[in-house]
């Protein structure tokens, strides 16, 4: 490590200058523990420094110490790829001609991977990209847990179970900080619609809270690690998530140890006194274009800037508070802009379109492929139609939105690999969408007019698709406010634009239609039992028509899972079963999670199977998988709170592929009301033809508990419980019986 020694001239005896050697102060010495430095830091700074470091100075930067050499942070958004560079005090853009990027997959197509080495490579890439453009904190991951269809974010998030969202969480934070770029987890808690985000009060059970909704931070920061963790606009229980000390001070600082920074959502601070006690650390974003109030300089009038200022200074509020969150902030600056050894990041490189490749290619869901359509055959007329086919996605949704260095939309990347495979591809547009392509000043240069009907659309559709061997439909939704996007909430649970009349035109028209939907939700499908296959694709983001060619002409061997369930209606997810505006989107202010545990497949385990169009964890291949009959390492929990469970999975096919094996656990008989079954394990692993895999999977406590709302602690009763393994939850083909002898209990 190396030290810093400044000679400096301390005094003249008889006209000689005696030199000595300053020590480096501590803070700088890296040599140092981390704790050491920060409080050496602190102890050298002023109330009004200390003041400085914990709000903006710019709607994405926070001042630093310059008096002491300690840099500004700059934050970025997050999540999918690295926001282009926006004005010192405004949204719109700087004009950087060095602020473009790779777009990769949005984080619902990370979770259908199902391989937490797909979220290490993800982490790691875009962790190299903030790191290259400066930026200390990158604004994401999000794993808010996907309540409803209707929410309009839910592709920045990793879908409805807490389980899987927490295991493709930590990598993602790891690979990021690797770079020396804090993740910053997004958004703390229970920010699972947008309709009135910013002040919508969630009620929620105890027990629903600690088992669905925080399971996804808790792995974040205790086992990924995160330097920071952003509070969202919405209330719990009375409170803003910002100023909610229940959040804030009781779990994430108290029960979970953070020692990261609490990051207010941009805007989301409303109140001095509560923010400073209790627990938020830094304010971003208050007046959203940072100069409506206090007109010289609206930066020193945020809650957290003079206001607090003046009440530690006449005694109102304690230091303490202050020391604490300047800490913080000091420690994040250490860990990022202060490392002198972090890497250099780099940007718009090979690496990382070849990564957003393969996690797109791992990440698409083919949900139905009657007689083997897909894929696409040598010498076959295709006939592509569809808006999503043209529509370049990196563009929109709100603050995801990005200025991606390229983008290669469905249509060109089929195009471009057709040419040496013989294969003819035509395109038809089928409907008109949204043909705008604007978001804070970056537009896509896209011209998607079309003067003609829907009923022509449709008509010229028909005809061109008579005269093809096989169609894509290629549609879904997009990033327009009311779809995909964030602010705004979903509609209907139906495709827009009347999608569903020109599916089943096409499908009338040629029974060798095959669906393709680029969305970050799951929708209505009046046309499953008619249409040849399904594919589900995500926004991808640049690499996205590369992708989907090379998952339908057959070189990637599709192997994601579905991380949401596909009902069939929106009443077959629990928050809109009963049609009860007080479940969703609210009433007075509240909305209340009355469907408790019932999230995802927790609700539809307890519904018909045709309720049902595509279950959570399900995804097909290409090729066939068996899996044999499964063991457990013990039929007894022992002592250590572990088991292995053990299956063979066989590829019966012939071609190479991967298989998602999924563990899920149910508590036979138990005292408090449990679902069905939840995940606890799953594994990907790739099987050659003809070879059979074990796979291993390990379960420990946590897989049998349940937390009990009034201790307030873990639970294991003892008693009877099934491990139940498949390769979907609705396809489980081992049940193996496992007697826990004793309870356990303990605390986060
Ligand atoms: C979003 C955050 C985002 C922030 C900064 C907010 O509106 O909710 O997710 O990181 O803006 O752009």
């Amino acid at each position: 490590m190396k030290k810093f020694i400044k000679p400096i001239v301390i005094t003249m005896i008889g006209g000689v200058s005696i030199l000595a050697f300053a020590q480096t102060p501590i803070y700088l010495d890296e040599s140092k523990p981390l704790e050491e430095r920060v409080q050496d830091a602190l102890s050298r700074m002023s109330t009004s420094e200390k003041i400085g470091i914990i709000h903006a100075q710019s709607k994405f930067s926070s001042p630093g110490v310059q008096r002491l050499g300690i840099p500004e942070i700059w934050c970025t958004d997050g999540p999918h790829g690295i926001r282009p560079d926006v004005l010192w005090d405004e949204w719109e853009q700087a004009g950087a001609t060095n602020d473009s990027c790779v777009a990769f997959p949005a984080l619902t197509c990370l979770a259908a991977t199902w391989n937490p080495e797909m979220s290490a490579l993800y982490g790691k890439s875009i962790g190299e990209e903030a790191r290259y453009r400066n930026k200390s904190v990158l604004l994401g991951p999000g794993v808010n847990i996907y309540r409803t269809p209707l929410n309009g974010r839910n592709f920045e998030y990793m879908g409805e179970d807490p389980y899987l969202t927490s295991q493709m969480v930590v990598p993602y934070i790891q690979g990021v900080q690797s770079n020396g770029v804090a993740a910053c987890v997004k958004h703390y808690a229970l920010n699972n619609q947008e309709t009135h985000r910013d002040h919508v009060n969630v009620l929620v059970d105890d027990r629903t809270l600690h088992e669905i909704y925080l399971p996804g931070f808790k792995a974040a920061v205790k086992e990924g690690g995160a330097w920071s963790i952003m509070p969202g606009y919405n209330k719990y229980d009375g409170d803003h998530a910002c100023e909610n000390s229940v959040l804030l001070l009781d779990i994430l600082k108290g029960d979970w140890g953070f020692d990261g920074v609490a990051i207010s959502d941009w805007g989301a601070v409303h109140n001095t006194e509560k923010v400073a006690q209790n627990g938020l650390d830094m304010e971003f974003g208050s007046w959203t274009n940072g100069l409506n109030w206090g007109a010289s300089n609206a930066y020193n009038n945020y809650y957290l800037a003079k206001p607090y200022e003046q009440a530690i200074l006449e005694g109102k509020l304690p230091m303490s508070d202050l020391d604490d969150k300047a800490a913080r902030v000091l420690r994040l600056i250490m860990r990022t802009a202060m490392d002198r050894n972090r890497p250099f990041g780099s940007i718009n490189s090979e690496e990382h379109y070849a990564a957003a490749r393969q996690i797109g290619g791992e990440g698409v869901v083919l949900l139905k492929n009657k007689n083997n359509i897909l894929p696409l055959k040598k010498g076959q007329k295709v006939l592509v139609v569809g808006e999503n086919a043209l529509k370049m996605m990196t563009v929109g949704g709100g603050s995801s939105s990005l200025k991606a260095q390229r983008e290669i939309v469905p249509l060109d990347g089929l195009k471009a690999a057709a040419e040496n495979k013989e294969i003819e591809i035509a395109f038809e547009r089928g409907y008109v969408g949204d043909t705008t392509g604007e978001y804070n000043g970056v537009t896509t240069g896209q011209n998607l007019q079309d003067s003609r009907s829907a009923e022509q659309l449709i008509a010229d559709a028909v005809k061109a698709a008579k005269e093809a061997d096989v169609v894509v439909f290629i549609g879904g939704l997009n990033k327009a406010d009311h779809q995909d996007a964030e602010g705004t909430d979903r509609e209907s649970f139906n495709l827009p634009y009347n999608q569903d009349k020109v599916i089943e035109a096409l499908a009338a028209a040629n029974p060798n239609t095959v669906v393709v939907n680029i969305t970050g939700n799951a929708y209505a499908m009046p046309w499953k039992g008619k249409v040849a296959a399904i594919v589900q694709d995500w926004y991808i983001g640049s690499e996205a028509g590369n992708v989907l060619a090379d998952v339908l002409f057959g070189d990637v061997n599709p192997s994601g899972k579905l991380p949401i369930t596909f009902a069939a209606s929106l009443t077959d997810y629990a928050a809109h079963a009963s049609n009860d505006p007080e479940m969703f989107p609210g009433v007075n202010g509240d909305v209340t999670y009355k469907e408790g545990l019932d999230v995802g497949y927790r609700y539809t385990d307890k519904l018909k199977s045709s309720r049902i169009n595509y279950p959570f964890g399900y995804g097909m291949s290409y090729t066939d998988f068996s899996l044999g009959k499964a063991t457990l390492s013990s039929a007894t929990l022992p002592e250590s709170g572990e088991v292995t469970v053990t299956v063979p999975v066989t590829n019966t096919g012939d071609r190479e592929g991967k298989e998602v094996v999924q563990v899920y656990v149910r508590d036979v008989k138990s005292s408090v009301a449990r679902p069905n079954k939840e995940l606890k394990a799953f594994r990907k692993v790739a099987v050659a033809p003809g070879e059979t895999v074990n796979v291993e999977l390990t379960l420990d406590r946590n897989a049998f508990a349940f937390y009990n709302d009034k201790t307030k602690q873990w639970e294991v009763e003892p008693g009877k419980f099934e491990i139940l393994v498949g390769n979907s939850s609705a396809n489980l083909t081992s049940r193996l019986p496992l007697n826990i002898p004793t309870s356990l209990t303990w605390k986060d």
